[in-house]
């Protein structure tokens, strides 16, 4: 019996993996105009990390950690998500002695226990980015227009975007009370988890996925009518900025996210079309401080790439070409391979792509297989080629055919 994937988990085929490719190059490159570095930091880490950055009240800690003794009797979690992983680097490292803001980006597997369904795996990938030291409204402008860009670039148009501010520490203390109250009432006909998050953390209540809780929390107060000056001043700079840029947003106080780090702008990016969420993101000023370094701000956001995949195979699909063999060199018997291969290497020694026979199959299976690779022209290497010194490179879509001397520098020319 063949052995299955686990649930939740995907292989990515050749067939995808060239679209992946593109998407990558394309937003690593928007990443780097914007003064972004690559990091990649451990897939595992230990637990205590996430349970302090993310929050010891979230679903993600509570529920859908992959997490485990080493054989050293240490608990250790495969990374849930990459911002308290890349802020655990940014501190371990020194980074925070490096000219401000330091900007990171990172494509990461991350691993969730959830419920699987559409858009929703246990192994899955993630592009992020984060801006850490600034505090000022325009490091949150330019994280939501490098968010937007991403989507730009790869023609997805329906997408929307919704924008929340959930306070800091400051303006949080009124709000709370005022959720409480409101949540009080019915806390008994909450679900356990509900109970507990109520005197823990009450704004995790609105996070909650049960239809019962969701129910109760219709009509819940909103930390947007709660904000501080400062938050508020914050909040109004960012919306302004936005659309003197001319982006299309909305606001959505009933964005919590689902981490516990985050203050002030917070920002989803919906797909219309399936109503998932493929981008979320925010300000998350405390975190830093949370995992040892000194009070430092800091913003950032991640994309799903499996779910932003469905999306450019709808709006990119086929536009996005795999490359073909540029040439397909057919030879049979000794000598003739011979020269076949050092055609094939020194051709390969100028960039040029091809393929030829490693089976010693007859001449017309090798030309049905250079047919089915889709090779774009194709050149024989047989006695009669070996004595003239010359072959046909004939062009598998036209038929055409061009002479060319058997010789690697010539054929380049007739080809490139
Ligand atoms: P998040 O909202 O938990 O944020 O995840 C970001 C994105 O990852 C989601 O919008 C979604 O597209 C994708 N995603 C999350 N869970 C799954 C899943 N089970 N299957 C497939 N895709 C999924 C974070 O993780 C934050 N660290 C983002 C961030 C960076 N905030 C500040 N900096």
């Amino acid at each position: 019996m063949i052995i299955q994937k686990p649930k939740g988990t995907k292989d990515l085929l050749p067939e995808d993996t060239y679209k992946l490719q593109y998407i990558e190059k394309k937003i690593s490159r928007l990443f780097e105009n914007y003064g972004f570095r690559e990091i990649r930091v451990p897939v595992f880490e230990h637990t205590e990390l996430f349970n302090r950055g993310v929050g010891e009240t979230t679903d993600v800690v509570q529920k859908e950690m992959y997490t485990f003794d080493d054989k050293g009797g240490r608990s250790i979690t495969l990374r849930p998500e990459g911002t308290a992983g890349t802020v655990r680097a940014y501190l371990e490292n020194g980074m925070a002695s490096r000219p401000s803001p330091v900007k990171l980006w990172y494509n990461m597997a991350m691993y969730r226990y959830e419920n699987v369904q559409k858009g929703r795996l246990r192994e899955f990938h993630q592009i992020g980015l984060e801006l850490i030291g600034s505090d000022s409204y325009l490091a949150d402008v330019e994280t939501i227009l490098i968010a937007k860009r991403i989507f730009d670039s790869l023609n997805i148009k329906n997408i929307k975007i919704n924008l929340n501010s959930i306070g800091c520490p400051k303006c949080r203390g009124e709000y709370q009370k005022a959720l409480k109250e409101f949540i009080g009432k019915n806390i008994n006909d909450y679900c356990d988890d509900c109970k507990n998050r109520f005197e823990k953390n009450p704004m995790r209540i609105l996070d909650c996925k049960q239809e019962k809780c969701k129910k109760f929390n219709v009509g819940a107060p909103m930390m947007l009518d709660y904000l501080c000056d400062e938050c508020k001043e914050h909040f109004e700079n960012v919306k302004r900025s936005l659309k003197e840029q001319n982006v299309d947003f909305a606001i959505d106080s009933g964005i919590v996210r689902g981490l516990d780090y985050y203050t002030k702008t917070v920002f989803e990016f919906i797909d219309e079309e399936s109503g998932l969420t493929v981008l979320g993101g925010g300000r998350y000023d405390g975190l830093v401080q949370e995992l040892g370094g000194s009070p430092t701000p800091a913003i950032g956001f991640a994309t799903g790439v499996e779910r932003l995949m469905e999306m450019v195979e709808a709006s990119l699909g086929d536009k996005i070409e795999e490359r073909k063999p540029d040439l397909y060199i057919v030879s049979s018997g000794e000598k003739e391979t011979k020269v076949a291969v050092e055609i094939a290497e020194g051709l390969r020694d100028k960039d040029i792509f091809v393929e030829r026979d490693l089976l010693e199959r007859s001449f017309n299976s090798q030309m049905k297989y250079s047919d089915k690779i889709g090779a774009k022209k194709l050149i024989v290497i047989g006695e009669n080629e070996l004595e003239s010194g010359t072959v046909k490179i004939k062009d598998m879509k036209t038929g055409k055919t061009q002479d060319s001397k058997l010789d690697v520098n010539e054929i380049y020319s007739k080809i490139k």
